[in-house]
């Protein structure tokens, strides 16, 4: 079985950088070159829906100097990558608090998505200003104002991911063993896999190599 829907926390830019003796920002900035491209690829080996963790809640608490240069490569990419996403028939969902990201990259991400939406060919959905224990608390607190208890489906179309398929797989780049406060609701049933590798470093072919590993698991879901 291929994985139709993967997750990636994209982790090990800083430490690429360094080992390079570069400033954090050039690691970023290789590892945005390195998610488009593992985004094509991805898409071109039959996932349907790709999660990438860009930027957690508790990233915001980063200094000022290294937020400024992340959303500078944001400005830098987000309008011409969302035309060739429109394009490609691929929509693009941002999941997160957006409203605490500058107003010119809100502007940006609403600009995306409403040019891209309809596109029939899979789904780009990138966690900015995303954290799951946020996510998971706002949904019960809708549920609880809505005033009435939900199942598991109706608290799941509370949820950011609402409406995309399950979960298959989870990876982690960066050799870092720990979800970091992603997904935690939505992996309750993926493969989880870590890899050693630095983000900027993890190929297309490391991926095909995930992919591989994964076809090979028996996902019991608790039967026998
Ligand atoms: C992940 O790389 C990207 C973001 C969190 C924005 P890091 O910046 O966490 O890189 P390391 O973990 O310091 O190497
Ligand atoms: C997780 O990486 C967030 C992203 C990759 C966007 P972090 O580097 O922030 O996670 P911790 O601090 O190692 O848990
Ligand atoms: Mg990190």
């Amino acid at each position: 079985m291929t994985a139709s829907h993967v997750a990636i926390i994209m982790d090990g830019n800083g430490r690429w950088a360094k080992k390079r003796l570069l400033p954090r920002a050039a690691g970023h900035r290789a590892g945005f070159k390195r998610m488009l491209a593992l985004i094509d690829h991805a898409f071109s080996c039959g996932v349907t829906c790709l999660t990438l963790f860009a930027l957690s809640m508790e990233n915001l608490s980063r200094p000022k100097e290294e937020l400024d240069g992340l959303f500078g490569i944001f400005r830098d990419y987000f309008p011409a990558q969302s035309r060739r996403l429109k394009e490609k028939g691929i929509v693009l969902r941002v999941i997160g608090n957006t409203s605490l990201l500058p107003a010119d990259i809100q502007e940006m991400i609403s600009d995306a998505e409403r040019l891209t939406a309809g596109g029939e060919n899979g789904a780009l959905v990138l966690a900015i200003a995303y954290g799951s224990m946020q996510e998971i608390v706002g949904a019960a607190n809708r549920a609880v104002r809505e005033g009435k208890e939900v199942t598991e489906e109706e608290f799941s179309a509370l949820l950011g991911t609402a409406g995309l398929p399950p979960l298959d797989l989870l990876i982690r780049t960066g050799g870092e063993v720990r979800l970091s406060n992603f997904l935690l609701y939505q992996a309750a049933y993926a493969e989880l896999y870590f890899s050693k590798k630095l983000f900027p470093d993890f190929s297309n072919g490391d991926f095909d190599r995930v992919m591989e590993a994964y076809s090979l698991r028996d996902r019991r879901f608790g039967r026998i």
